[in-house]
């Protein structure tokens, strides 16, 4: 199997130039002016458009059981739309339940994944309750290649930890050069808040903001950021929303705190207007941290452009607009939180960071795949192009335009949150270690050819 890219302009976190590149089996083998094709070589045609490393999705949840239901993509719908959208990487989540033994979790997870993903897919392990028991099963997973931790701040009784827990999974994670990744909001906060609304009768969705304000996620972030400084381990921020917790992460980060931060497209893209849509149609907008005040927005972009922020995903979490999110009709602490954007992070940030003037080129790919591939433990096989990375290539063209919409995605959920809205640019083809799986707008890869991608820990 070879592929020769002909003529697309190169674009990685640091570099821009016009080359061919010629990949052989999985990887990338020469970059080159003017490579002539090899016999049987797959020639594509890059003329007038970029190359960019295989974006990579650091946040979703494509297997997820959750209040009460099961995020709807599967690994193969799910890994579909992410190489449809651009993405040939992503980190799931793997959560055990806190009475449920890590193991348990990983072959469940993997009962999910094996053979059905079409993309290039590792997880975080979730820790959700640290004993002795768990504490060497953990240890176990990451000889097993899971170099990434999650913790959970938010969602007492369900995935939420003790402080004590959070405090030895942090010197555990230390001790194994691993990096956690945490839901930095407060569960108490959240508890007392969503308990006084209710008893108010502020049962409906726009109530959801309201039981998590900023100030609950600028003391999560606060919160662990003390811990990781106490311990010097090495911290990631998942779904950061708003000024008041990212400022909480930076003060950190000048104490010396081996912080990182993740922002979502949803906060960058949707305000908290969209939850308090008329009728139940907010409830299509309702997931935790909640969309935020609009003058985030800015906050969030320059945070990205100047380096605060390091990584744009999704924390894709699917849940059907009819049977799902209804679960929360009359109380809005039962909608299942999430909001579906797998497909169409990378085509979004491009039309609005960079057609939108407010990130450069190089910025969209460092955030959207280098930083990702770098954090976590996969540079640069994934998140660059270079001789010797993974053929994990995006042939995109900036001068397409479309419109997002349900009726035409592949994300398996019966709604778009941003239905309607114009993109101007989407991947031309696609490849997954060398293998053309998306062509003009079309999937035609192979189920089952996405690879567990093993990671050995980098955070000593
Ligand atoms: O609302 C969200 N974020 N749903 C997915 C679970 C999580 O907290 O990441
Ligand atoms: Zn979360
Ligand atoms: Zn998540």
């Amino acid at each position: 199997m070879s592929l020769l890219i002909k003529n697309g302009e190169i674009i990685t976190a640091s570099e821009r130039y016009v080359a061919d590149i010629y990949c052989e089996g999985e990887q990338i083998t020469r970059i080159d002016k003017d490579i002539a094709p090899p016999p049987g070589a797959t020639v594509i045609d890059a003329s007038g458009k970029y190359v960019f490393p295989g974006f990579i999705d650091p946040h979703t949840h494509i297997y997820l059981p959750f209040m009460g239901t099961f995020a709807k993509d599967t690994y193969e719908t799910g890994t579909k739309a992410a190489l449809m959208g651009g993405t040939t990487t992503l980190i799931d989540f793997c959560i055990p339940m806190r009475n449920e033994e890590p193991l348990a979790a990983y072959d469940t997870w993997n009962a999910h994944s094996e053979g059905k993903a079409c993309c290039d897919y590792t997880y975080h392990m979730a820790v959700t309750r640290f004993d002795d028991g768990t504490e060497s099963q953990i240890r176990e997973l990451v000889s097993k290649g899971l170099a990434s931790f999650k913790i959970f701040l938010a969602y007492g009784g369900a995935f939420g930890i003790e402080d004590e827990e959070l405090y030895k999974t942090l010197k555990l994670a230390k001790e194994l050069g691993v990096i956690t990744t945490a839901h930095c909001e407060n569960a108490t906060l959240v508890d007392a808040l969503q308990a006084e609304l209710i008893a108010e009768g502020k049962t409906g969705t726009k109530w959801h903001y309201y039981s998590r304000p900023p100030r609950v996620e600028a003391e999560g972030t606060n919160h662990l950021m003390t811990f990781a400084e106490l311990i010097g381990a090495h911290v990631y921020v998942v779904h950061l929303s708003c000024d008041e917790a990212l400022r909480e992460a930076m003060e950190a980060k000048y104490r010396g705190v081996n912080v990182w931060v993740e922002t979502l497209i949803q906060y960058l893209m949707l305000d908290m207007t969209y939850a308090e849509k008329p009728g139940f149609e907010g409830a299509k907008y309702v997931m935790s941290p909640p969309l935020r005040l609009k003058h985030n927005q800015e906050v969030l972009w320059n945070a990205i452009q100047h380096g605060a922020i390091s990584t744009l995903a999704t924390d894709h979490a699917p849940f059907d607009f009819e049977g799902q999110k209804p679960m929360g009709k009359d109380d809005f602490r039962m909608i299942p939180n999430g909001i579906p954007s797998l497909e169409d992070r990378v085509n979004l940030f491009f039309t609005h960071g960079v057609k939108g003037g407010r990130i450069d080129l190089h910025k969209f790919v460092d955030a959207a795949s280098t930083q990702a591939a770098k954090i976590f433990g996969m540079f640069p096989r994934k998140g660059t192009i270079q001789i010797g990375s993974d053929a994990d290539l995006v042939v995109y063209d900036p001068n397409y335009e479309g419109i997002i919409s349900a009726d035409t995605h592949t994300m398996n959920v019966d709604y778009n949150p941003f239905e309607g809205w114009p993109i101007q640019g989407r991947p031309h083809v696609v490849t997954v270690r060398g293998e053309v799986a998306v062509q003009e707008g079309k999937f035609v890869g192979t189920v089952g050819r996405g690879q567990f991608i093993s990671r050995e820990p980098t955070h000593f």
